[in-house]
């Protein structure tokens, strides 16, 4: 059956973490669908990066139960890389190759993985470096990249695996302010295009312009899901008034 917008992509059922005394994720539920696009926010520590890295898979859940497109995360082996295959993760320290170029970077993952002959892989790759603005850098190294450019590097990377869902966490806060927009807007275009993304991110703008939903975590627990404007102009809870209102003033 070809994929439906709308239907159930990620599906995340009580799902519970600790680490060691120190309880993470608390019994958290919720489904991203095809094509949407969900905004995470909370204060530090609140457990927004261990909940994109439990949907990656880089950390184990202790119960509960995490699907992708309707199949279990595997726990290891063949089926965990054609998962992280499906599921791209972009950082907010870009983690790309220093001693490869911005194509090598881009080809790597589909030449391994996907077993994409070089010239095919070349050819997306430029495709790709172009959306993002920076077809003109495919022979740099990343150290003579500014932040934000090699940022955009890093989504192209995670777009050539032809991901599910794209997870990027807090990708815009080691930028300098300026760089800020033009990866957004990057990002806005992805949410046109129809991509699925989990963005941990603080930038209500983009939120404004580009999420479907907000989804609000403190201590470990989503305290409050909404659509944005409704989110930001009329929280509904205690700690996300207070949460925005530190925000805002910043
Ligand atoms: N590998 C780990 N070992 C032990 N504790 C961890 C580990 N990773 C995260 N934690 C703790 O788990 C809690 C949630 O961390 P997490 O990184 O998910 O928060 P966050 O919401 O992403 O915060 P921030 O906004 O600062 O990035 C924090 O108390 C953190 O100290
Ligand atoms: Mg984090």
């Amino acid at each position: 059956m070809p994929a439906q917008s709308g239907e159930p992509l990620v599906v995340v059922d009580h799902v519970n973490k600790h680490f060691g005394e120190l309880h993470v994720l608390k019994d958290i539920t919720t489904t991203i669908h095809r094509g949407e696009v969900v905004v995470v926010i909370g204060p530090s520590g609140s457990g927004k990066s261990t909940l994109c890295r439990a949907i990656n898979r880089l950390e184990t859940i202790d119960d509960g139960t995490i699907t992708i497109d309707g199949k279990l995360l595997p726990e290891e082996g063949s089926g965990l890389a054609k998962l992280r295959a499906d599921v791209g993760m972009v950082f907010q320290s870009f983690n790309l190759f220093a001693h490869k170029t911005i194509l090598e970077n881009v080809t790597l993952g589909p030449r391994r993985v996907r077993k994409i002959s070089k010239a095919e892989a070349d050819k997306h790759a430029m495709e790709l470096l172009d959306r993002v603005g920076i077809a003109n850098q495919a022979s740099k190294m990343p150290a003579q990249l500014s932040g934000g450019q090699q940022q955009r590097v890093a989504i192209a990377r995670s777009l050539a695996m032809d991901p599910k869902i794209i997870l990027l966490d807090e990708p815009t806060s080691a930028l300098d302010p300026e760089m800020i927009n033009e990866v957004l807007d990057v990002m806005v275009q992805l949410a046109k295009d129809g991509m699925t993304m989990l963005v941990v991110s603080h930038e209500m703008g983009f939120a404004r312009k580009a999420a479907d939903r907000v989804l609000f975590m403190a201590d470990g627990e989503i305290v409050e899901e909404a659509e944005p404007e409704q989110f930001f102009t009329n929280p509904q809870s205690p700690r996300a008034q207070d949460f925005l209102s530190k925000i805002l003033t910043h």
